[in-house]
């Protein structure tokens, strides 16, 4: 196991060079083949991490409380809601005293802009042990790295010039985080593919993941664009990856926003809309998804959808992260 990032945190894919993104994808790489073909990989024996949510999950909770078992250690899953962060105990301590306990950090905190990310750093300020952000405000690195490895099991490694369309969609359920798209402009930009970003004017993107987003193409060649319509994103795409999200003002507001999100209820991804893409284009969704709202169901589960090995990457990516720098 590689030990260049024993003790690093994981808060933003920015934090991290490209050199050590490729790190995190050949171990996961090397992690799922030693999975697939049951080859003991017990890199992390006997070390605790510990879970920390504000918010739901199925994947994230999952993949993490699997990985670090097939990895041979043990996490303890921490809702914030029965911890005594309810009665208001500080980042600072929660960091200090969780990280003598074990061995790592890992905290979801998505749900309201301007707090998960800054709470996450403060832990990590104080924590002696990586903290690694599990979804926050600004970005999900976690799902990033594993729509990146999907993105190259499809295509190869070398992904200059592919155009990957990043779109806001309908759905109903819930003011969905900023944290995905705003994850993938940043890191799909490094990697040298074009980037066209497409929402509803009330739908901007946080203006710090934007900057890198252009910064981030400059340096690489790659072009990253804004568009309005869900049809001139998909247009020769590669890869398209339609999901919903929040206004980053009215998270606190629901149903002002809701009634602002059904106005565009016909941004759904369906098959006319894939005919835009090219034919052998890859349709994308960290999951959950909105069926019948941001994509149909014959999209979804249609010859086109990699959802499921995207979803199943989230365990070696997961396992990969927790074993490099715990
Ligand atoms: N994609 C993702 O993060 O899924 P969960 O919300 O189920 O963890």
């Amino acid at each position: 196991m590689n030990t260049s990032l024993k003790g690093k945190d994981y808060i933003s894919t920015q934090d991290w060079s490209n050199d050590e993104i490729e790190i995190a994808l050949e171990t996961s790489a090397d992690l799922k083949e030693k999975f697939k073909n049951d080859i003991p990989h017990r890199y992390l024996a006997d070390k605790t991490i510990f879970l920390f949510f504000f918010d739901k999950s199925t994947r994230t909770r999952n993949s993490f409380e699997a990985g670090i078992t097939q990895l041979g250690g043990h996490a303890h899953f921490i809702e914030a809601s029965t911890s005594q962060v309810a009665h208001g105990e500080s980042p600072k301590d929660t960091g200090i005293i969780l990280s003598s306990y074990g061995h790592g950090i890992a905290i979801r905190h998505d749900l309201l802009p301007g707090e998960g990310n800054s709470y996450m750093r403060e832990v990590a300020q104080h924590a002696d042990k990586p903290v690694l952000n599990m979804q926050c405000d600004i970005d999900h690195p976690c799902q990033t790295l594993a729509d990146l490895m999907t993105i190259r099991e499809t295509f190869g490694n070398d992904l200059r010039g592919r155009k990957i369309a990043v779109s806001w969609a309908y759905a109903p359920s819930y003011a969905k985080p900023m944290s995905v798209p705003q994850g993938l402009i940043m890191l799909m930009t490094r990697f040298g593919m074009n980037v066209t970003l497409a929402h509803p004017p009330e739908y901007k993107l946080m203006d710090e993941p934007m900057q890198f987003a252009k910064e981030n193409a400059e340096k690489s060649g790659a072009k990253f664009e804004v568009v309005s319509t869900m049809e001139e994103a998909f247009e020769g795409a590669d890869i398209v990856y339609p999901k919903s999200w929040g206004i980053e003002s009215l998270f606190h507001k629901p149903e002002e926003a809701l009634k602002i999100s059904k106005k565009y209820n016909h941004w759904i991804c369906d098959e006319k809309l894939m005919q835009q893409a090219k034919r052998d284009s890859i349709y994308m969704h960290c999951l959950p998804a909105d069926r019948g709202h941001e994509v149909t169901d014959a999209v979804i589960d249609g010859p086109h959808s990699v959802v499921y090995q995207e979803a199943e990457n989230r365990l070696h990516t997961a396992k990969a992260l927790m074993a490099l720098t715990m």
